[in-house]
């Protein structure tokens, strides 16, 4: 367990993310798996120390976060009581129409309904979107967090100058910015170059890591010819499919010499830059093969030719 930036929440290496829960148009939800295969990620999270959740009120609409409430307050939950209530991660999402003082405070309330709880662990302003400017989101979440009504304040997507100004906005409040929430893994390491990731240690402000598999690019189990379902392999098409080989080769020899899977060396890797993966999981067995990452360590050698290897990916 390790501390949320300077906040008083405590959590696992490794969180699951929940886009995937209720997120039928771009993941397949209700299509290609059901809720019981969501009930199974949940189970097999909780019970293999993943102590977080990480949602958004965009995510299904509003399902995502109904899902984690049915789960989470489930009378027939047989799951221990002391470790089934999980810290839940949500999101405010800043829609153009939301113009006028207190749309934050009734995004919040309206979460805070559909998880069926008092209060959440920690909220997170899911993009710096204009018409608004984020400045205005950000002395909201204050008055919110002296409220308690919040526990931790996060962003997400913010540049390393929009990390400073968040920060020095809820410092002014005597409320710390928790984390910040970008993209990052073996196939985006922008975060390193763009100041984001230094920024962030400076000030003692977590980075939560989503697209950590690169959408199941890094499971080793898409190629060129077998890529992903139709959205993501628009997305993913064609150079970085192509591309890919001689990195799966690589994570492959690592994983065999550790027991472990391709994607606890994705996840692994993110661990070691001392971030904190969010892998979204649609299934008992990937929420346990993922979970499974923050059981063992990369060795410098691999971390420094995994490093390699993707710079050589990124730059071609
Ligand atoms: N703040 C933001 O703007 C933002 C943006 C995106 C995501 N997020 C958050 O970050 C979380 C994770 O990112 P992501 O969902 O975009 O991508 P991801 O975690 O990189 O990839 C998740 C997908 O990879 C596959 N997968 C997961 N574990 C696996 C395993 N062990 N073995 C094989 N396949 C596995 C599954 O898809 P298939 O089985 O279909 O391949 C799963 O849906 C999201 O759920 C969400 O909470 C936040």
């Amino acid at each position: 367990m390790v501390r949320l930036g300077q906040s008083d929440l405590r959590v696992s290496r490794v969180g699951t993310g929940t886009w995937q829960w209720g997120g039928a148009f771009y993941w397949g939800y209700g299509r290609s798996y059901t809720d019981e295969d969501i009930d199974g990620a949940y189970r097999a999270s909780i019970q293999n120390g993943i102590n977080w959740l990480d949602t958004a009120e965009i995510y299904g609409r509003g399902r995502s976060e109904k899902i984690i409430s049915q789960l989470t307050n489930s009378e027939n939950s047989n799951l221990d009581k002391a470790v089934a209530k999980p810290i839940i991660a949500t999101k405010f999402f800043p829609y153009p129409w939301r113009l006028g003082r207190g749309a934050l405070r009734r995004a919040l309330e309206a979460s805070l309904r559909r998880l069926n709880t008092e209060s959440v662990d920690l909220y997170q302003i899911h993009f710096p979107f204009k018409p608004r400017s984020f400045e205005v989101w950000v002395e909201e979440m204050a008055e919110l967090a002296s409220e308690g009504l919040i526990r931790a304040v996060g962003v997400s997507n913010f540049s390393a100058e929009q990390t400073k100004v968040a920060h020095e906005i809820l410092h002014r409040h005597r409320v710390n910015l928790a984390s910040n929430q970008v993209g990052y893994s073996l196939l985006n390491r922008r975060i390193e170059a763009n100041g984001v990731m230094q920024t962030c240690n400076e000030l003692g402000v977590s980075v939560i890591s989503y697209g950590p598999l690169a959408e199941g690019l890094l499971t080793g189990k898409y190629r060129i010819e077998n890529p992903p379902p139709f959205l993501r392999k628009v997305r993913w098409a064609g150079k970085k499919l192509k591309l890919l080989p001689p990195l799966i080769s690589l994570m492959n020899d690592i994983a065999s010499t550790h027991g472990a899977s391709h994607s606890q060396v994705a996840l692994n890797w993110l661990i070691q830059k001392g971030t904190l993966p969010i892998p979204g999981a649609k299934s008992a067995t990937q929420a346990t093969d993922n979970s499974a990452a923050m059981t063992w360590r990369l060795k410098t050698d691999e971390i420094e030719a995994l490093d390699e290897e993707t710079t050589r990916f990124l730059t071609r």
